[in-house]
């Protein structure tokens, strides 16, 4: 079987280690992959937007399978595109991943079918919007409508911070058109859980919870990143949240697609933040998370291409989906300077034993070797019994890879530790 995966950063990378797994994947074409991914892949020079290039690649190839993993190509329809030329894929066709693509559209779902979510207002001028701005509750959350490189948001903590974000979305058009409309939202606080699941438009299947740590800094501090780590299971995520999610909001979410004829099949994730009231949306994504992907797919017991199979079928119902009962940690390496600018270009030195738990995201080949080309260059995974275990692990993997110029944060799973609930 001749598989394409659409994208070229870590998490695309654990996609297909772990679609290796299963030996009917005898081909696997990245597009565009990177440096690091060509060891697992064949890489081709072809970027993750260009979805005519994709297609006609595709075609030319024979391609029997195609996973779409990135935010852009799924807004763009990449999926359709790729149906239409009568190719399976995973991944949402563009009229669900505007569940993603368009925050308005989102809010407006989940008012309509009574999803809990931060209340909001909509705004498509920035007069309207810096009016409203006035007498609004602060703290307020500020949100470009469409895809803003997941820089669109800002938490406010002064109506001058907001009037900040509006000028900047709507005058400035910093993330251009993704900011014609914007959306001002009520400051919700509590511990922030991802839970990616599998969905095929009728039966919902979460996948076991994660934790993000976005900011750049140790004690979350610092600028906004990619993310910087993650941990799985999340702590915050108890069973009775779990359950409560399961009925307030990813049923009522996948049936809310389906009926507004905008069925979901692929992997829909759950920003939740868990409040005082109960669990509440942040933000759907319409893919798997990164670097989410990289603690969640190392814990999955099932074989994730019969499971993305079965998505695509809409047989998911009768798919097992196992994950196997332990912990993993995934600390980012980055480029020191990252978010902002760094530089690029270090060779990368991975011992041996390190390589089944990397996950490479911005490194490029150059005279056979690789080196640095992003600011989150690799990842690096370790699963154990218990969360601290695997904490440890990841940071003395993560010291066994070296670079120049190489930053990371010391503290990734520590306020899972904290939770008290290490090690389920
Ligand atoms: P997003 O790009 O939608 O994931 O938002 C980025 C981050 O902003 C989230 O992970 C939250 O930490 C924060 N955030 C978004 N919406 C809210 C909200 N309504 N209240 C508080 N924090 C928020
Ligand atoms: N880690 C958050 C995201 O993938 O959007």
């Amino acid at each position: 079987m001749k598989i394409l995966v659409v994208g070229g950063g870590g998490r695309e990378h654990a996609i297909i280690k772990k679609l290796k797994e299963n030996p009917a994947a005898e081909k696997i074409y990245a597009l565009p992959g990177n440096g690091g991914i060509a060891a697992d892949a064949e890489c081709v020079a072809i970027g993750a937007k260009d979805i005519p290039g994709i297609v006609a690649f595709a075609k030319e190839k024979g391609i029997d399978y195609a996973v779409v993993a990135p935010d852009d190509p799924l807004v763009l329809g990449c999926v359709d595109a790729l149906e239409a030329e009568g190719i399976p894929c995973f991944g949402p066709r563009q009229n669900a991943a505007i569940i993603e693509g368009s925050k308005v559209f989102s809010k407006d779902l989940m008012k309509k079918y009574g999803i809990p979510t931060a209340s909001y207002e909509v705004f498509t001028s920035p007069e309207a919007a810096l009016e409203y701005l006035e007498t609004a509750p602060v703290p307020t959350v500020v949100k470009a409508d469409g895809l803003a490189l997941g820089k669109g948001v800002t938490v406010a903590m002064t109506r001058e911070e907001a009037r900040g974000a509006v000028r900047e979305i709507m005058e400035d058009k910093k993330f251009g058109k993704s900011g014609d409309r914007i959306v001002i939202e009520e400051y919700l606080e509590g511990p922030e859980v991802s839970v990616l699941s599998f969905t095929d438009g009728t039966t919902v299947v979460p996948m076991v919870s994660s934790m993000d740590h976005k900011r750049a800094g140790d004690g979350d501090t610092g600028p906004n990143t990619g993310g910087m780590g993650t941990v799985a299971p999340n702590p915050f995520y108890t069973e009775a949240v779990a359950a409560e999610c399961m009925e307030k909001i990813f049923l009522p979410t996948v049936r809310a697609m389906k009926a507004e004829g905008r069925e979901f099949r692929g992997c829909l994730y759950f920003g939740l933040m868990i409040t005082k009231d109960g669990p509440k949306v942040i933000e759907y994504n319409c893919r798997f998370g990164d670097p989410e992907t990289q603690v969640v797919l190392p814990l999955l017991e099932s074989d994730l291409l019969e499971v993305m199979q079965a998505v695509t079928a809409g047989k998911l119902a009768e798919c097992e989906v196992k994950f196997r009962k332990e912990n993993a940690c995934c600390v980012i390496l980055a480029s020191e300077g990252y978010p902002g600018s760094y530089g690029k270009g270090y060779e990368i030195t991975i011992p041996e034993e390190v390589l089944p738990h990397v996950y490479v995201a911005g490194a490029a080949l150059k005279d056979g070797k690789l080196v640095t080309s992003g600011g989150r260059v690799i990842g690096v995974t370790a699963t154990a019994a218990t969360l601290p275990e695997a904490v440890k692990e990841a940071y003395a993997l993560a010291e066994k890879v070296s670079f120049e110029n190489k930053y990371l944060r010391s503290d990734i799973g520590q306020r899972a530790l904290q939770a008290g609930k290490a090690g389920r």
